[in-house]
């Protein structure tokens, strides 16, 4: 039987995953939706080792969430199954690499009001790769909250 600190590793091994995406709101629904997502985001994120970042311009949305796979796989199908966004597209679902860091390890759920309408547009026409790069570029710009 495995004793309290060899599952300490075992879960600390476990390889993360990142999922990265666009969609647009949902033409029944409001901007105002952004509110209960993030608060839903929040607590379910930040209790679940789940981090990343939501931009939203009104109409569009890109998010960049990571974590366990095994949380964070049921947690996509959630998100790609809520009727408050459609056009999903999925951008990059990867492995992080052995040494690679979380990009957003702060954060149970960064929210940015994308004041620029082209932003995510621009992101969304990218390879994702090259797509969180220019996240990552931004990443100063972006009023973060
Ligand atoms: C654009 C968008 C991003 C979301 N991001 C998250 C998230 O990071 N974490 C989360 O728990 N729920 C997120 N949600 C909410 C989920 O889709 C879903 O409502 C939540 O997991 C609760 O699922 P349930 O009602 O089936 O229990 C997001 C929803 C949308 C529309």
């Amino acid at each position: 039987m495995a004793t309290e600190s060899q599952r300490e590793i075992t879960v600390a091994l476990r390889p993360l995953e990142r999922f990265f995406y666009c969609s647009a709101l949902a033409p029944q629904h409001q901007a105002t939706c952004v509110g209960a997502i993030l608060k839903t985001a929040r607590a379910f994120n930040a209790t679940h080792g789940i981090t990343g970042i939501l931009l939203f311009d009104g109409a569009r949305f890109v998010q960049c969430i990571e974590g366990d796979g095994d949380i964070l796989n049921p947690l996509i199908g959630r998100i790609l199954g809520d009727e408050r966004h459609c056009a999903s597209q999925i951008l990059l679902c990867e492995p992080l690499g052995q040494d690679e860091e979380r990009r957003y390890p702060g954060w149970s759920m960064g929210y940015c009001d994308v004041e620029s309408e082209d932003l995510i547009a621009s992101i969304a026409a990218l390879p994702g790769a090259q797509g969180l790069e220019m996240l990552r570029l931004r990443h100063h710009n972006l009023d973060l909250g």
